[in-house]
Order: structure tokens, then C-alpha cells, then sequence
């Protein structure tokens, strides 16, 4: 890992209760002492935690985020949907977009680039998740899809510097398998690249994501591409998100 900001990002998925509000008060406990004042946490819990996330972490370093949005930037008829600027209005920093479990129920580029154009509106910053399947790794596929859902999650946005890539592999979330560390550090390399070749940004952020834990953390930290996690499973619970920050930063 490089000196400057190392980004945890805790994407808890359909998980969590009121209860599990404070839960977290160790992390924010952490959060406080100069050793991880490099360590940059934020908590994208749903919907209907965010403002319980918001109180909570007040007067700290700590970020809020949801995880996905709908791309109008105005109240409508949408059942169901909450837009960017609803987001923001309560508290968030952040949002998750391009999520592969939210493209495998729907999400296109095409609407992911107008979800990130209007979170980007709603002065949100925006976590663009992007990876390939199992098969098109295997059939040698992973740059040009990797390009692909790049550039066309972009389309036409031209500041980017609100914006943190986050590299995750579908067939590594949940799974417990990650990437070769080699292979991952020369893909996320590739990733770095195409961002400095089409938006001539050469220190964009990006995350790896797909079963980071406490375990496998120790080997990924030493790849100095990545500037940070976007962790599932693991952030839920307090003392394993505790331990892969704690392994990162020492
Ligand atoms: P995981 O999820 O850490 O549980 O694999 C990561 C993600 O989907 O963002």
C-alpha cells in the first residue's frame, strides 16, 4: 500500500438492523486514533439505516454511503426507488454504483452512467464498481469487458475526480477465492492506465473488492497499486472489519 489514504469501504448488502447500529461503535473508536488517521472508512449500510449510520458516526471521520440509486434526479413515480439527491439530503457522501448483484438484476452501462451522472450532480462521490465472470476470465476476456463497462459507465462525464474505481471479479464476491496477487496487481495497473489514457488523471482511486478478510488481507495490502477495499461479508461484523484495518495499517 502507497502512504497516503487507504480507503475501507463496508458494503453491507441487505444486511443489518436497528440493532446492529451500534455495533459498529469500535470501529469509531478505531476510527479516532491518530495511528489510523490514514484509514478512511466509510459504511454504505441500506436504505433504511443510513440516517441511524449518519448520527451516529457524527464528529467523526467516518463516511456514510448507500449502495445504489435510481438515475432520475428528480421525485417521481418509481416505487421503490431513492434518487441521488435524496441520498445526500440525509446525510450520505457516497453511493455504489455498478454493483455486479445490481447489474444482474438490470443495471446497464447505460444506466449506470446516468446513475453516476446524477449522483455526480448531487454532489455525491460515487464507488463505480466494474469486474468480469468467471467466463469471460476465462476466455481471456477480463480487458476488454474491463474497458468496456469503463468507458461506458463514463460516457461523456468529464470531471472524474469524484469518483473511486472499484475493480471487483464477480466470480470472487462471496466466494472466498481472490485474484493472483501478481495478476491482480497488473490488472488493477491496466485499470490505472485506462483511466490516465481516456480522463489524463494519473492518481485516480482504486479498490479491489471480492472476499477481503482478515485472513487473505495480509497478502493483498502488499500490492502498492490498490488504494483501498470495498469489503462485504467481512465488514459486518466489528472485529474482523477492525482486524483488516488494524493489518493494513501497522
Ligand atoms: P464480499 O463482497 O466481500 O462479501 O465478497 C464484496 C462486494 O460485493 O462488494
Amino acid at each position: 500500500m502507497t502512504n497516503n489514504k487507504t480507503y475501507f469501504v463496508a458494503n453491507w448488502k441487505m444486511h443489518g438492523s436497528l440493532n446492529s447500529v451500534n455495533s459498529i461503535k469500535n470501529v469509531i473508536k478505531l476510527s479516532k486514533k491518530s495511528k489510523y488517521k490514514n484509514a478512511k472508512i466509510v459504511y454504505c449500510p441500506p436504505y433504511t439505516l443510513i440516517s441511524h449510520f449518519v448520527e451516529k458516526t457524527k464528529k467523526t471521520k467516518i463516511d456514510i454511503g448507500a449502495q445504489n440509486c435510481h438515475f432520475k434526479k428528480k421525485f417521481g413515480s418509481f416505487t421503490g426507488s431513492v434518487n441521488a439527491n435524496m441520498i445526500k439530503n440525509i446525510g450520505s457522501k457516497f453511493v455504489i454504483i455498478g454493483h455486479s448483484e445490481i447489474r444482474s438484476i438490470g443495471d446497464t452501462n447505460k444506466s449506470i452512467n446516468l446513475k453516476i451522472k446524477s449522483a455526480l450532480k448531487a454532489n455525491l462521490k460515487v464507488i463505480f464498481c466494474f469486474g468480469e465472470t468467471l467466463k469471460e476470465k476465462r476466455s481471456k476476456k477480463t480487458n476488454k469487458v474491463l474497458n468496456y463497462q469503463i468507458k461506458n459507465g463514463l460516457t461523456k462525464i468529464g470531471n472524474i475526480k469524484n469518483i473511486f474505481f472499484a475493480y471487483e471479479p464477480v466470480w470472487s464476491i462471496g466466494t472466498g477465492i481472490i485474484p493472483k496477487i501478481n495478476e491482480l496487481d497488473k490488472q488493477v495497473r491496466k485499470i490505472k492506465q485506462i483511466i490516465r489514457k481516456n480522463y489524463k488523471v494519473n492518481n485516480a482511486k482504486v479498490l479491489y473488492g471480492g472476499s477481503v478478510n482478515s485472513q487473505n488481507i495480509v497478502t493483498l495490502k502488499k500490492i502498492s497499486s490498490i488504494n483501498g477495499f470495498l469489503i462485504g461479508g467481512a465488514s459486518l461484523n466489528s472485529k474482523n472489519f477492525i482486524d483488516i484495518i488494524k493489518k493494513t495499517i501497522n
